[in-house]
């Protein structure tokens, strides 16, 4: 069965957001030492886009996480399938997200990040939806707020589909299952 995908964030709004934000990282971090870390598999196209809005000498790492088992819900078990390649110590960090769930995802990598020793470490996740929050965690930029429906394209799957549609769709779950890939 082919599911039904609506439109929720055209590709023109999705690039004009995305500048915004990227004008305001430039300005925020101004004259540190910045590195971007983007959480695969969703965060790929996020980061990719984000990268090049940002007027600033910069580094890119990328980190493996898993936590959904065979559900379009969070586990709560997370696990670092593919780490970092560079040591963090003393770099400004800028965690980059596809989307912010439950929270239990960006929890378990801020404690794990924080352990080695940052000089800070920010939150920049493509999506928030907060009303499914179970842990409280502070994104400190968003590019949009959205209410609890199951999203796919500019990098996020359903059964690792869909990562690339240049829009941000709406899945219709209720008529399916399997598992989610991030
Ligand atoms: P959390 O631990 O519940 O916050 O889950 C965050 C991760 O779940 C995100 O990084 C996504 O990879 C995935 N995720 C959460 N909601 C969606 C969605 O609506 N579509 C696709 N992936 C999602
Ligand atoms: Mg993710």
């Amino acid at each position: 069965m082919v599911p039904e995908i609506s439109v929720l964030i055209p590709q023109e709004e999705i690039q004009k957001r995305v500048e915004e934000l990227g004008s305001k990282i430039t300005r925020d971090y101004s004259g540190k030492s910045l590195t971007l870390l983007a959480v695969l598999k969703g965060a790929f196209v996020f980061m990719s886009d984000l990268a090049r809005c940002i007027d600033l000498p910069l580094t890119m790492d990328f980190l493996g996480l898993s936590s959904y088992g065979d559900k379009t819900e969070t586990s709560g078990v997370v696990r670092i399938t593919s780490d970092l390649t560079q040591p963090v110590k003393d770099r400004d960090l800028l965690i980059v997200e596809d989307i912010v769930d439950s929270g239990l995802t960006m929890n378990f990598l801020y404690e794990n990040i924080k352990t080695r020793l940052p000089r800070s470490i920010k939150v920049c996740s493509f999506l928030d939806k907060p009303g499914r929050r179970r842990v409280s965690i502070d994104v400190d930029y968003v590019g949009f707020r959205i209410e609890d429906r199951f999203v796919v394209g500019y990098g996020m799957d359903y059964k690792g589909l869909y990562r690339n549609l240049p829009y941000l769709g709406a899945l219709d779950i209720d008529s399916l299952s399997g598992e989610v890939e991030k």
